[in-house]
């Protein structure tokens, strides 16, 4: 095992990738790969707090594996793997819910979120699925955890639940995880409705760009994006939603900064900025769609990837399964 800091961070397999999980998670994800020790995870358990069909489920998870592929990471330098397959997340889990209070989770926005949209199926695991995440992350001893914005009061739980541990255990069980961040970008919005986050499973497919849409449609969608009427391109949240938003993912996809593109584009209109940001995320996307084709072909690979990603998440997993239930009073197998 390596000397450098853990990092663990997934992505649900559900609804399709959009630049904003790019932007807000992957992002980093890649750039991190070169200094942390990484570990990254398709969250299947997670994926089923909603109803999934199962074949499109398993599709989804080898879909997402190869867009992992062709952002850059890589298996020999990070542990990509499938939740499922390494027990300790669900044997964590079971463990972390017991210290995990009902007040608490009620809280998360989440869930009440989720809880509002889909209320023919508010099941237990859509109420349980922070600590699931809170044991995705204390499972590997993580350090950082780089995400979007949303999943902040999530890993805020994650780092009460460690700190409650180790103090009911009265030592160190779980390191005490840090979000990690972006500073711009880690917020995309719709593009229809700049107020609200986009998603991969939002029902309007013109407010979200999708990693695997088509040119033309990349092109249509930035060009009825909602702006504003008074014409000046400067980057203000609150004020300018809509603009600040293309000038997040401009600055995300070309790899400038905000103060750059308020700079150049000072006195130029929303027309030309349309227009250049759907050049520059055509450019950025089509390389990646062009290397997602080609590792899509080879499903003996990605199975191999997979089995190697498996098998290394658990033994990496095991040793703080054995401290947490030794802390917890359960007698060790012989
Ligand atoms: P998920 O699958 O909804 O999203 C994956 C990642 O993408 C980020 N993200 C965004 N960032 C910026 N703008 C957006 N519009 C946007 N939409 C999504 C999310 O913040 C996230 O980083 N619970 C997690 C998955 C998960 C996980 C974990 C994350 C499971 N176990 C352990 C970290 C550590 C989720 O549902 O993310």
């Amino acid at each position: 095992m390596s000397d450098k800091s853990v990092v663990l961070s997934g992505i649900q397999p559900s609804g399709a990738l959009t630049l904003g999980n790019y932007v807000g998670a992957i992002k980093n994800w890649v750039a991190m790969q070169e200094t942390h020790d990484c570990l990254y995870a398709l969250a299947d358990m997670h994926a089923i707090t909603v109803r999934q069909d199962p074949a499109a489920l398993r599709e989804r998870c080898y879909e997402f594996l190869c867009l992992y592929l062709a952002f850059g990471l890589d298996p020999d330098r990070a542990t990509l793997f499938v939740q499922s397959h390494v027990a300790g997340h669900a044997q964590l889990a079971w463990l972390l819910n017991c210290h995990a209070s009902m007040g608490e989770l009620t809280r998360m926005t989440q869930f009440k979120d989720k809880a509002g949209q889909d209320t023919d199926n508010i099941n237990a695991g859509l109420f349980d699925y922070p600590v699931l995440m809170a044991a995705d992350i204390l499972l590997y001893q993580t350090e950082a955890v780089p995400v979007g914005h949303d999943q902040k009061q999530h890993l805020e739980l994650a780092r009460n639940l460690a700190e409650r541990v180790n103090t009911r255990a009265g030592e160190e069980v779980f390191t005490v995880p840090e979000p990690f961040i972006p500073e711009v970008g880690a917020r995309v919005m719709r593009l229809g409705e700049p107020t609200a986050k986009m998603s991969k499973s939002d029902d309007v497919s013109a407010n979200s760009i999708y990693l695997l849409d088509e040119p033309t449609a990349i092109t249509k969608k930035i060009k009825r994006a909602v702006t504003d009427s008074d014409g000046e391109i400067r980057y203000d949240e609150a004020e300018k939603p809509g603009v600040s938003n293309l000038l997040a993912i401009y600055a995300a996809v070309a790899d400038c900064t905000i103060a750059e593109l308020e700079r150049d584009y000072a006195g130029l209109g929303y027309g030309r900025l349309k227009t250049d940001l759907a050049d520059a995320v055509v450019a950025f996307l089509e390389p990646l769609q062009r290397r997602y084709a080609e590792f899509y072909e080879d499903r003996s690979q990605l199975a191999g990837i997979l089995a190697r990603g498996a098998e290394s998440a658990a033994a990496r997993a095991e040793p703080t399964i054995a401290h947490a239930f030794r802390a917890t009073g359960f007698v060790p197998p012989v």
